[in-house]
């Protein structure tokens, strides 16, 4: 939308299973005039090399920045910009936690609990990072990043350097990583299929002011059916797992007969996502979890710092 309202060409490199899954956000995309391609896609080297290699490959955030860094690089009118994990991005998402605490000062309310799903990190930390300097000042706030146990980068991966791509074409950043090289399987929060994560919010975590908690999709998405049976609106499959926690939060709360204010990042709607409900409802959607033998493979490929 925003290269037709400036008169840009837009080139979209899109992860296949999110092409797949989720045609209505491919459509829209061709409404604003973009070209989408699924990634990973013949129309570039390393897209090339990966189907290659594995010719079902379902895509992943990693091979989709490869194939958009590889045109970018080969074209000086054409400059890159990542829209998530780097630092400067979750400098401008902190936005919406700069007036989340505007309006929770509004009200005389603090949080106890902040709550965001994470895929590179940015929702979350622009979220959390406003409130960060109240808990270093000694309020007991707990920040919890909700990622899928499908994909537990912050959980199961090590906090070491690595790429932020699969080709190998960013700098490297010092992160939680499952590793450059790993394909998670096609569940539906696409959004959370990321082998890394944001550099800030991976050192928080490494000191343990961040708590990370790995979710499987099935108990997401009641969470998020809840959501949209008490609240009227219906999250994306990626938010769900931040409404998870909340759910969870709440609960515990209630057990405890505790009072928590508990504020939660709702990352995005889920009005492209209606064949995963469709699924959800239906009984179809399956529960993967990541073996630690691929995890263990992927991460043979870290580069020696
Ligand atoms: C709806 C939604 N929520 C969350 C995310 C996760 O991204 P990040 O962790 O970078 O905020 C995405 C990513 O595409 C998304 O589409």
């Amino acid at each position: 939308m925003a290269c037709c309202f400036y008169g840009l060409k837009c080139l979209v490199y899109m992860v296949k299973c999110s092409y797949e899954q989720k045609p209505f956000r491919r459509s829209l995309m061709h409404v604003w005039g973009a070209d989408v391609h699924p990634s990973p896609s013949a129309t570039t080297q390393c897209g090339r090399a990966i189907l290659a290699a594995d010719p079902e490959s379902p895509g992943s955030l990693g091979i989709a920045i490869s194939e958009a860094v590889e045109v970018a690089a080969q074209d000086p009118e054409t400059k890159y910009a990542l829209g998530s994990v780097l630092n400067h991005v979750l400098m401008h998402q902190t936005v919406t936690g700069l007036e989340a605490k505007k309006q929770l000062e509004m009200i005389g309310e603090k949080p106890d609990v902040i709550a965001g799903c994470v895929g590179g990190g940015s929702n979350f930390a622009g979220l959390m990072l406003p409130f960060w300097p109240d808990k270093a000042e000694g309020r007991p706030i707990r920040f919890i990043a909700a990622e899928p146990a499908a994909c537990p980068t912050i959980s199961r991966g090590p906090y070491a350097y690595d790429f932020g791509d699969t080709a190998k074409l960013t700098p490297l950043l010092k992160m939680h990583t499952l590793g450059h090289g790993f394909v998670p399987p096609a569940f539906h929060a696409g959004g959370l299929r990321y082998h890394g994560m944001a550099p800030i919010l991976s050192a928080l975590a490494s000191h343990g002011a961040v708590t990370a908690v790995a979710l499987r999709q099935k108990a997401c998405f009641d969470a998020a059916m809840l959501f949209a049976r008490t609240e009227g609106i219906v999250p994306a499959p990626e938010t769900s797992h931040a409404i998870k926690v909340v759910v969870d939060e709440a609960l515990a709360a209630k057990e405890a007969k505790e009072e928590r204010v508990i504020v939660f990042q709702f990352s995005g709607h889920g009005h492209f996502d209606l064949n995963a409900y469709d699924a959800h409802l239906a009984g179809k959607l399956v529960d993967d979890e990541y073996p630690q033998e691929m995890i263990a493979k992927a991460l043979k490929d870290l580069p020696v710092v």
